[in-house]
C-alpha cells in the first residue's frame, strides 16, 4: 500500500484537487476581482450560480442524516443577497449543473463547496477594500457561525469517518474534480457575460 492510499479521504481529495485548486486561483485573480466593484459582481455572479446548484445537495435528506448542520452551511442566498447589494441581476442558470449525484459523489462537490470558505477568509478580506462586507455584498464570504476552522474540520471529520466502498471512494473524488471543473466554467461564463451598469 503506498502512502497516497493510506492517507484519509480528506487528504487523498486535498492532493488530487491541488492542481486544479492552483489553476482556478490563478483564474480568479487573472480577473481581478477586487480591482472594481464590478468585477467582483462577476465573480459573485459565479460564486451564486455554483452556491445555487448545490441547493438541493445541501438540503438533501440523506446526506443532512450524515452532515446535520448542512442546510445551514448553504451560501445560496447570502450570495443572492451579494448580487442585489451590487445592484446585479440573478443569473440565469447554466445548463450543466450536477444532477442527482450519488451520496459518495454529492460529498465530493460538498468537500469543495465547503473548502471554498478557507480561500473566502483572504478574499473577504480585500473585498473591504471595495467597502463590502459580511453585510453588504460580501455576504458569502463572510465566516460561519461557529468559525471557519471548526466548519471544515466538522465537514471533515464527518466525511473522512463515513465507510466508502471503493467505488464510493471514486466517486468522492470524481464529485470533487467534477465541482472544479464547474466552477472554472461558471467563472469563464460570469465573466464572460458583459457587466449589469451598476
Ligand atoms: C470553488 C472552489 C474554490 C475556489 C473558487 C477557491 C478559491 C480560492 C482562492 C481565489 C484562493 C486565494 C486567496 C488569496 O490568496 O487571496 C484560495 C485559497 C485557499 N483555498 Fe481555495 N478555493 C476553492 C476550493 C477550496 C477547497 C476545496 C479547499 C480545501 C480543500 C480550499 C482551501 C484553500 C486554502 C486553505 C486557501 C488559503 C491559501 C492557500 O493555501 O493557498 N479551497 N481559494
Amino acid at each position: 500500500m503506498t502512502a497516497s492510499e493510506k492517507a484519509l479521504r480528506s487528504q487523498r481529495l486535498n492532493q488530487i484537487t491541488h492542481e486544479p485548486h492552483s489553476k482556478l486561483d490563478a483564474l480568479v485573480k487573472a480577473h481581478a476581482p477586487f480591482e472594481t466593484r464590478a468585477s467582483f459582481a462577476r465573480f459573485v455572479v459565479a460564486q451564486y450560480l455554483f452556491q445555487s446548484e448545490l441547493v438541493e445537495l445541501y438540503n438533501d435528506a440523506e446526506l443532512t442524516a450524515i452532515i446535520a448542520d448542512l442546510p445551514a452551511r448553504c451560501r445560496a442566498e447570502a450570495a443572492r443577497a451579494d448580487l442585489a447589494d451590487l445592484d446585479t441581476e440573478v443569473p440565469a442558470s447554466v445548463a450543466g449543473a450536477v444532477k442527482n449525484p450519488s451520496k459518495a459523489r454529492a460529498l465530493g462537490w460538498l468537500f469543495v463547496s465547503e473548502g471554498s470558505k478557507l480561500g473566502a477568509a483572504f478574499l473577504i478580506k480585500r473585498a473591504v477594500a471595495l467597502e463590502l462586507s459580511e453585510t453588504f455584498g460580501a455576504r458569502h464570504l463572510a465566516e460561519p457561525q461557529g468559525g471557519r476552522a471548526e466548519g471544515w474540520k466538522s465537514f471533515v471529520r464527518t466525511l473522512d469517518a463515513l465507510p466508502f466502498t471503493a467505488e464510493e471512494e471514486a466517486e468522492v473524488e470524481q464529485g470533487a474534480l467534477e465541482a472544479f471543473n464547474r466552477f472554472t466554467v461558471l467563472l469563464e461564463q460570469a465573466y464572460a457575460t458583459e457587466a449589469e451598469p451598476a
